[in-house]
């Protein structure tokens, strides 16, 4: 007999996205431009995230899908139907940072960008779908970038105070679930979508690195407060990639190698936006590495009186590691580093595919934080081909989530606190790292192609019908 899941009752299932990624629209609304709109598709995407010295500028010769996304900005009304179809009682999206300061530094927000927001939260309330709201989802004002070299500067901390402030107040009875910084972490790996600044050719990358973190820290901790403040029943979480790491085999060295990374790379933020203060570990990381951070009066303090409400983390991949690498050893899609796990499978873009390690995920986040978790990404990036009657095939994603929805049933049943499960890219939209479109994940297909043909029409694939069924026995027929 097959095993059935008890999720808790009022569990927030749905599905997750970005504006940047989404919305297009990228002029309207006196929209200013932001970090991925200077971002062209394909592969060469992958190359400027991962290579010092980008210029973020537009080459009209280039493709640029984050323009026109999958055109949400206009059809939002008719994609929040489809979500209300398949029964979704949360959806996740981001607020665009240049909608509402389209320069970032201006002192009075953007009203056509406020009101759009308004339509879209209304429209969702209509439909029953609590919105489930990220700040700042790799989407920095490109003005911030240039004139003040993104979250390097300060300066910048006072004017997220500025844009928090201007959405907490607008949105406070339409708004109650927020997370500040989506995948905080990423910044380790990825600062220009999430730090706000490309590392010069010859520059050490640390002491700027870390630097914008404690200036992100601050900035995050801020927003905290605010929330509490203006909207007392709201629920502010801090937004981590959680990449479980495992050592390659039982050699103590690189056991202690796998987890001085997890420690790094999963632990670190959260440790500051959980607990409230740098952990022990990283002082000595940071006398290894030069770094001295500047430090203000009162920093501290804040980071220990504001912490977050809860944990929502995306999950994709686990991690093996292994202190000394040959290049044959390393995964190609392994976008945080690691060597190829032997155990497990990879999906058309090399991420290795671990439902287990979701389960391992969740227990280790709440054994080390004990404060509830929500999954707010998880999902697979596929080609899928649409059939001659146009319907899509997708038991590959179904086989996919059907396995990491049972590892978090496993998970509750060990005793973890989650909150709810918010897949990501429910409907197709452009990929964050390789800006195609062809990567897709969602439960509703967008017609819309890497040479940006298409008609953008929605259609509903096959995994459309058994999450619709997930959801509606609340996670029971999985
Ligand atoms: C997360 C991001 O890294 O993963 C999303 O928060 C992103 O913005 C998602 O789209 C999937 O990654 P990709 O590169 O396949 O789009």
């Amino acid at each position: 007999k097959q095993k059935t899941y008890k999720f808790p009752a009022g569990f927030l299932w749905g599905g997750a996205t970005a504006a940047n990624q989404m919305e297009g629209g990228f002029h309207e609304g006196n929209k200013g431009l932001n970090i991925a709109d200077v971002l062209p598709g394909g592969k060469e995407r992958l190359k400027i995230l991962a290579e010092p010295g980008f210029n973020f500028e537009i080459d009209p010769d280039k493709y640029y899908p984050n323009h026109e996304g999958i055109d949400f900005y206009h059809r939002y009304k008719e994609d929040i139907a489809l979500f209300a179809e398949i029964g979704f009682k949360a959806f996740r999206l981001s607020i665009a940072w240049t909608r509402i300061f389209p320069n970032g530094d201006e002192l009075e927000p953007n009203e056509e960008g406020l009101a759009f927001y308004d339509r879209v939260f209304d429209e969702l309330h209509k439909h029953g779908i609590e919105p489930v709201v990220t700040i700042s989802h790799y989407e920095m004002p490109l003005n911030l970038v240039k004139e003040y070299g993104g979250w390097r500067d300060r300066k910048v901390v006072t004017f997220f105070e500025r844009y928090v402030a201007a959405i907490f107040n607008r949105y406070k009875n339409k708004v109650k679930y927020w997370m500040t910084f989506n995948e905080i972490n990423s910044g380790l790996a990825f600062p220009i979508m999430s730090l706000g600044f490309s590392i010069e050719k010859e520059e050490d990358k640390f002491k700027p690195t870390f630097q914008a973190f404690h200036h992100q820290f601050v900035a995050s901790a801020m927003a905290v407060k605010l929330g509490h403040e203006i909207i007392p029943d709201s629920k502010i979480g801090c937004m981590i990639i959680f990449a479980p790491t495992y050592s390659f085999d039982s050699n103590p060295e690189n056991v202690m190698h796998a987890l001085q990374e997890e420690r790094l790379f999963n632990n670190f933020c959260g440790d500051v936006q959980v607990r409230g203060e740098y952990p022990a570990f990283i002082n000595r990381y940071f006398k290894e590495h030069n770094i001295e951070l500047d430090i203000e009066e009162g920093d501290l303090a804040l980071f220990k009186e504001h912490t977050v409400d809860y944990i929502g983390f995306s999950y994709y991949m686990s991690r093996t590691e292994k202190k000394e690498k040959t290049p044959e050893e390393i995964g190609e899609g392994n976008m945080i580093g690691g060597v190829k796990n032997p155990f497990l499978q990879a999906s058309d873009w090399g991420w290795e595919i671990d439902p287990e390690g979701l389960r391992i995920a969740l227990n280790k986040l709440y054994d080390r934080y004990q404060i509830p978790l929500f999954v707010v990404e998880n999902g697979l990036g596929a080609y899928d081909k649409v059939e001659e009657d146009g319907s899509i095939h997708d038991d590959y994603r179904i086989d996919y989530l059907r396995e990491h929805i049972k590892a978090m049933g496993e998970a509750v049943e060990d005793g973890v606190g989650l909150m709810g499960y918010t897949a990501w890219g429910c409907i197709d939209l452009v990929s964050a790292s390789s800006g195609e479109y062809s990567k897709r994940y969602g439960f509703i297909y967008v017609d819309k192609h890497d040479d940006g043909s298409g008609t953008m029409d929605r259609s509903r694939k096959k995994s459309f019908f058994w999450y619709k069924d997930v959801i509606s026995s609340n996670g029971e027929r999985v």
